[in-house]
């Protein structure tokens, strides 16, 4: 690997404008928002940097290589082929979604979501005035969530038969579960029946841990389990899915506010169009669309070395959580955070509920992580962990954690 790649490199995004870093206090170690606390590829810094020493930011006319690099991610990285008349540049995959609600239902609608999922999915269905329709998933033994099919059901009946979207997450945030192609094929079986359309959030896709991760060499449960199967390739319910992904989790690009849609049936697509286009979204900006392109065309090798560097730290943190009396995690097949049950500690340090811990270790122990009630009624008493800072930082953050928890009667 290129050596100049060096994820263990301390950083500190304080005073930049860091939603991570500048919304805690002085002092806190960051453990929450999505975002990745590492140096991103110079490769990318090196084509932003010339294009913004470029005096000319007018109108830019889309870069057919854009599409191109985006279809290419797909095929090496997926092995999806999809054709660039296929793919739709969005403004970022939490308002792509809220496009998908205002394009296939209409004013209060119900929209399906599996829970506990990534809390923006509630907020663009309600703000977009539907119903959030919810089929409570369940718990494994081995701290995996899966689909409970009859949770499904009896969401899809209470809405009167009729629910015409559902927002999946996969893989899964919080709970890291890469979904095998099985339970994908079921639950586009489920919609299709049901002339349901599934908006797929697919940003955690690139974290998967499957593969050639499958063993591990981990002394915790976790982790491995099957690669990442896009929704994108099952041309069999083409008429029943978009496909939402994009660049920002994978090379830490939020800020650029770029995504991407793979939908291949017309109708889907000229009804999403349509509401970009009114939306007044045309394409990515100048730097959003040069960042992407660079990404998939001259990253692959930081992201694999991000990627493994990743999911080390995943190993190291599930052990040390799991020395902590009243906290269980597990190693997670996708995504690049922690998901525990805190019930334990919960309820060893008094505190009412998981909002209520997480708010003490950040005043009292000086470290942010994130409530699992925020994602749903099955994510009370867990909490979630983002994993993506150099190891160090990591384990200081955990470190505190500990030593807060010891303290307590
Ligand atoms: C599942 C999921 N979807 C979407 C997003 C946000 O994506 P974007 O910044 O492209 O809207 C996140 C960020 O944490 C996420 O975890």
């Amino acid at each position: 690997m290129n050596s100049s790649y060096d994820f263990d490199a301390p950083v500190n995004w304080r005073s930049t404008g860091s939603d991570k870093w500048d919304s805690v206090a002085e002092g806190v170690i960051p453990l929450w928002v999505a975002d990745m606390d590492f140096v991103s590829p110079p490769e990318l810094t090196g084509v932003l940097s010339a294009r913004a020493s470029l005096p000319f930011y007018g109108y830019n006319k889309r870069r057919p290589a854009y599409l191109e690099a985006i279809a290419a991610w797909y095929r090496n990285q997926y092995g999806v082929s999809v054709d660039t008349e296929d793919i739709l540049p969005g403004p970022g995959t939490v308002p792509s979604l809220g496009m998908a609600v205002r394009a296939f239902t209409k004013s209060g609608d119900g929209v399906l979501v599996m829970t506990p999922v990534y809390t923006p999915f509630f907020r663009v269905i309600r703000e977009s005035g539907r119903k959030v329709v919810e089929a409570p998933m369940e718990l494994d033994g081995g701290g995996r969530f899966v689909f409970d099919r009859a949770a499904l059901e009896r969401a899809a009946s209470a809405a009167g038969g009729t629910i015409p979207l559902a927002l999946f997450c996969s893989p899964h945030n919080p709970g890291g579960r890469v979904w095998a192609k099985e339970e994908i094929q079921s639950l586009l079986d489920f919609a299709q029946k049901r002339n349901m359309i599934v908006a797929a959030d697919e940003i955690h896709g690139d974290f998967v841990y499957g593969g050639s991760f499958a063993s591990g060499g981990s002394s915790v449960s976790g982790g491995g389990g099957p690669g990442f199967v896009s929704t994108a390739s099952f041309p069999g319910y083409a008429g029943n899915v978009i496909t939402v992904s994009g660049a920002n989790k994978s090379f830490n690009l939020g800020g650029l506010h770029a995504s991407h849609m793979v939908v291949r049936d017309k109708t889907l697509k000229a009804k999403l169009r349509s509401v970009l286009s009114t939306g007044a979204h045309h394409d990515p900006d100048i730097f959003a669309e040069l960042a992407v392109e660079t990404c998939y065309t001259k990253c692959a090798e930081w992201f694999a070395g991000l990627r493994l560097y990743i999911r080390k730290n995943l190993e190291a943190a599930a052990v040390f959580l799991n020395a902590i009396p009243g906290i269980k995690t597990w190693v997670p097949g996708g995504t690049y955070l922690l998901w525990a049950d805190a019930r334990g500690l919960i309820e060893k340090t008094g505190c009412e509920n998981d909002g209520e811990l997480v708010r003490r270790l950040e005043e009292e122990a000086k470290v942010k992580i994130t409530g699992g009630s925020m994602y749903g009624k099955p994510g009370e008493g867990f909490v979630r962990i983002n994993a993506a800072s150099p190891r160090s930082l990591l384990m200081e953050g955990l470190g505190r954690l500990e030593a807060w928890a010891k303290n307590k009667p």
